[in-house]
């Protein structure tokens, strides 16, 4: 199990008050804060080590491609991978989302395939296929949720027809913490030939990922949510679809040559990484996830359920409270509004007094957000270091901002 209060020796930020209380992080669902480590290995990235990486021939520009090439490996270690050439390092889960669907669905889905995706998507896993819908009339199938706020991964296969080309899902909502049993689908949707593509931007933060145990084609991440810097991030994909990618965006290095009337693409995963690349973001990703693999991700994982149990317990106790969803098995995210107080915002500004940082908004999930019948939600998402001490602070700002709108 992991020490926690080790653990918050290692993020200096813990250390500051906010409006002169001790900070209380909670919005890990955003963006989590990063440890010491990421935060030297940034420095030493731009202050001792920097160089442009796959061109130059000196000692500066080696050390940087050495050391960014070697994230692959760790990325491929992360999500147990098979193979390095198997990731493409990119900025994160936005680039990976918009390349699979400029490099690998544009060219393939005609007027009237289908691409399924659940209703609890984040835009990023939703606004690259409304491209596809509005360019080149592909359907895009919703599938809605229980009224648990759990997901039936039965809905989704019972949805394939002949017509679905791809299927978009998350791994775990960022707005309700529900897991959805990707590896189900994935075996049922290899069986009618679909590929899929698993947004883990918040899974990976929170379980271990291991991608050849699901079976996916396509799997995004990000690295500012997994203790990293942001502007780092990573796409696994399987040889098959590796193969048929085709290039998402033109520059230096995912070329082999440039002619007048010619152009040669590089290798995969290079035909992916256009441009000079988000060299010490990158490293400081690797060095994140090192971090983590140190601490082990199952102790990670352990360590949020013991806190998400503990959370259930004490805000279901406040009957004044609406929690969004709460299926069995959810995640450390939890999705509130107060009855008769003012829109999120407000209850957010006042959890801020208290220096408890949580989100207020629509997360970035709008189909959600109208599926559950509001426009925004404020949201509580737990990160490595958080303690139960925090979550009765939170409990306690809460009881404040019911007193004050209620
Ligand atoms: N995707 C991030 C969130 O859920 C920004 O808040």
């Amino acid at each position: 199990m992991l020490d926690v209060e080790l653990i918050r020796k290692d993020f200096p930020i813990l250390n500051r008050l906010i409006n002169d209380k001790p900070l209380i992080y909670l919005d890990n669902g955003a963006s989590a804060q990063k440890p010491e480590v990421v935060i030297e290995a940034i420095t030493k990235g731009y202050s001792q080590e920097y160089a442009n990486v796959h061109r130059g021939l000196y000692h500066l520009s080696n050390l940087a491609t050495e050391k960014y090439e070697s994230v692959r490996d760790i990325v491929a270690k992360f999500l147990n991978a098979p193979n390095p050439a198997q990731i493409v390092l990119n900025s994160g889960t936005t680039e990976g989302l918009n390349s699979i669907a400029y490099g690998w669905a544009m060219p393939r889905l005609e007027s009237g395939d289908e691409i399924i995706l659940s209703i609890m998507e984040h835009h990023a896993n939703i606004v690259p296929w409304h491209f596809l819908r509005e360019k080149q009339g592909v359907i895009l199938k919703w599938i809605d949720l229980e009224a648990d706020g759990s997901f039936d991964e039965q809905r989704l296969i019972d949805a394939i027809s002949p017509k679905t080309k791809l299927i978009a899902i998350t791994h775990l909502s960022n707005v309700l913490g529900t897991k959805v049993d990707v590896k189900r689908i994935c075996q049922y949707a290899k069986k009618k030939g679909v590929p899929v593509v698993v947004d883990g931007s918040q899974a990976a933060a929170h379980m271990p990922v291991d991608v050849q145990d699901i079976g996916c084609d396509f799997y995004a991440v990000t690295g500012h949510k997994l203790y990293g810097p942001t502007g780092s991030g990573a796409l696994y994909i399987s040889q098959d679809r590796m193969r048929e990618m085709k290039p998402f965006m033109g520059g230096g290095d995912m070329i082999k040559e440039v002619h007048k009337d010619l152009i040669t693409y590089n290798e995969p995963p290079m035909i992916m990484e256009a441009g000079t690349p988000g060299i010490v973001q990158t490293i400081g990703l690797g060095v994140a996830l090192e971090y983590l693999l140190e601490i082990g991700m199952n102790n990670v994982a352990a360590h949020e359920t013991e806190l998400t149990k503990y959370a259930n317990q004490q805000l279901l106790k406040l009957n004044w409270l609406n929690i969004q969803g709460n299926s069995p098995d959810k995640a450390g995210i939890f999705s509130f509004t107060i009855e008769g107080a003012g829109h999120p915002h407000d209850i957010s500004t006042v959890l801020d007094k208290k220096g408890v940082c949580v989100r207020a908004g629509h997360h970035c999930a709008q189909p959600l957000m109208e599926h559950l019948g509001v426009t925004a939600t404020c949201r509580a998402s737990f990160g490595l270091y958080n303690t139960k001490a925090e979550i009765d602070s939170l409990v306690e700002a809460l009881k404040l901002c019911h007193e004050l709108f209620a």
